[in-house]
């Protein structure tokens, strides 16, 4: 099945000669919910800027269902609902009024049946007169879907749903979304919460200082954050690895006084038993040992350098 989205090599330098996306290539599969995980100031912003066709692409491609962002703005711009990271703030119209409007700006006829199912799913109807400049954070939020769902968009970008949203409303969001996807809407949201990602995505899209470091489905990239290591503290420092601990992959620290050793906490062997077996072996003795889970940076920074 072609993609329903489609970036190539695109590239994006701000006019103050940042550049922050290089050389990205990505496919977003027909109805599926992709995350786009990054830690803040990844790019993914910019992203989804160049795919609404809000922001400029300084080089590379994008088409939305095999239509230009460029040359085919309206068409393109038409099949996208976004949901943006910052808040409404056309204070002075009502919840109807706006959501209504902006149904409006796609040249699609009324459709108050519809409006009224949006602004319920949202737990929005009864506020439906109200003044946006009366509501709750929250509910500005609920509003922010309810305008991007307004014109009955195909696809729907959700930039960082989550942050700085109460429990309940994050649970309605997911819960909205998974209905959105079972009627066949595609689903690009954008998060720095691996949890996010792991409980809402079928992919998931690691993005690092502008790069898209890798795209994986969820369970794969799941096994690579189970990750943890094992720190040991040598009684005596030692210069280098004994070979006959070389399986192991350890890596020297500190001086030669720490040995780390890292494992998948979700494999079947995890190898610690035969690592103390044969460091036992090889006659290194241990005062302390920790474990540590690797960190979002760490991870992100494995990432990178595995690449190259
Ligand atoms: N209009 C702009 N001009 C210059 N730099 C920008 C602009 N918008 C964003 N940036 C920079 O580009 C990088 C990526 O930003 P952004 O796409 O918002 O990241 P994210 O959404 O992942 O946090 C950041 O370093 C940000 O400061
Ligand atoms: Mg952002």
């Amino acid at each position: 099945m072609t993609p329903v989205i489609s970036v190539a090599h695109l590239s994006k330098t701000y006019a103050s000669g940042f550049q922050a996306l290089k050389d990205i290539n990505l496919e977003i599969r027909h109805g599926e919910i992709f995350a786009l995980l990054g830690p803040n100031g990844a790019g993914k912003t910019t992203l989804i800027g160049i795919i609404c066709g809000i922001v400029n692409p300084s080089s590379g491609s994008i088409a939305v269902d095999g239509h230009d962002v460029i040359a085919d703005y309206r068409v393109t711009r038409s099949l996208i609902g976004l949901v943006p990271q910052e808040l409404a703030t056309d204070i002075f119209s009502s919840v109807w009024g706006t959501v209504s409007f902006s149904r409006g700006l796609f040249g699609k006829p009324a459709h108050p049946a519809y409006i009224q199912k949006v602004l319920q799913d949202l737990s929005l109807w009864d506020k439906k007169d109200h003044r946006i400049a009366t509501l709750s954070g929250g509910m500005k939020r609920r509003l922010m879907i309810a305008k991007a769902l307004a014109h009955e968009p195909r696809i729907l970008f959700l930039d960082e749903p989550t942050a700085g949203v109460d429990v309940e409303l994050r649970k309605d969001m997911w819960e909205m979304v998974r209905a959105l996807r079972a009627s066949g809407v595609t689903i690009i949201l954008t998060t720095h919460y691996i949890e996010e990602a792991e409980q809402m995505a079928d992919r998931v899209g690691v993005i690092h200082k502008g790069e898209l470091i890798l795209v994986e489905n969820k369970a794969e990239l799941m096994r690579k954050l189970g990750q943890k290591q094992l720190t040991l503290e040598l009684r005596e420092p030692i210069a280098a690895v004994p070979p006959a601990l070389a399986r192991h992959r350890l890596v020297l620290v500190d001086g030669g006084s720490k040995l780390v050793y890292t494992y998948d906490t979700q494999a079947e062997h995890i190898g610690i038993t035969g690592l103390i077996d044969d460091l036992h072996l090889a006659g290194l003795r241990f005062k302390d040992l920790f474990t540590t889970e690797r960190s979002l940076e760490e991870i992100f920074v494995g990432l990178v350098t595995e690449r190259r």
